[in-house]
């Protein structure tokens, strides 16, 4: 596997690839910007998860940002309340923001690629992610991000290995993107 495939398997993106010839909704279907597509995603009824949510779960942050950070799914806490990455993963996230002088709303924006939680923290299945994938593609055309790639912060708590390669991905964006 290349570093590429593995990082993306790590965000839970690689069944993406595996899927990107389904047909997607067409341009015309898509909302088309900010306030349609804050619309639309609470509105989303496409797969089943719409059933069990509390919430969906949108993304926050600066909607110009450089850098985007995308995780897999909504846990327990994120749809209790309604923002991506407030659990333990979100914490470690949030001090390593916080180690290269930002925050959430700043210069980042955070997004998952479902939108709703799976039922018990569940893998999110291909056709749920084929489903909310456009969402996905819709909010990365409207920030334009220069860079997306990390380790999951949940891999770093996993494995503590991850964390230097994420605190270099930190440093590079400190870097080459905050000095202007
Ligand atoms: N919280 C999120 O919002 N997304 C993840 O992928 C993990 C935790």
């Amino acid at each position: 596997m290349s570093r590429r495939e593995e990082i993306l398997a790590e965000m839970g993106l690689s069944p993406v690839w595996v899927l990107r010839n389904k047909p997607s909704p067409a341009k015309s279907e898509m909302p088309s910007g900010w306030i349609e597509l804050k619309q639309a995603v609470p509105a989303c009824k496409a797969c089943g998860l719409h059933a069990s949510r509390t919430q969906t779960v949108f993304g926050v942050g600066d909607e110009n940002a450089d850098w985007l950070l995308i995780g897999e799914a909504p846990g327990a806490d994120e749809d209790r309340l309604g923002d991506p990455f407030v659990g333990q993963a979100g914490k470690l996230l949030d001090n390593m923001l916080a180690a290269i002088g930002l925050n959430r709303r700043e210069n980042v924006y955070i997004a998952n690629v479902l939108k709703c939680r799976p039922p018990g923290n569940r893998n999110p299945e291909p056709d749920e992610v084929a489903k909310c994938t456009p969402f996905l593609q819709q909010q990365i055309g409207l920030i334009q991000p220069k860079l997306i790639v990390t380790y999951h912060p949940a891999a770093c708590l996993r494995n503590p290995a991850y964390k230097r390669p994420v605190w270099e991905d930190m440093q590079l964006l400190a870097r080459e993107y905050m000095s202007a």
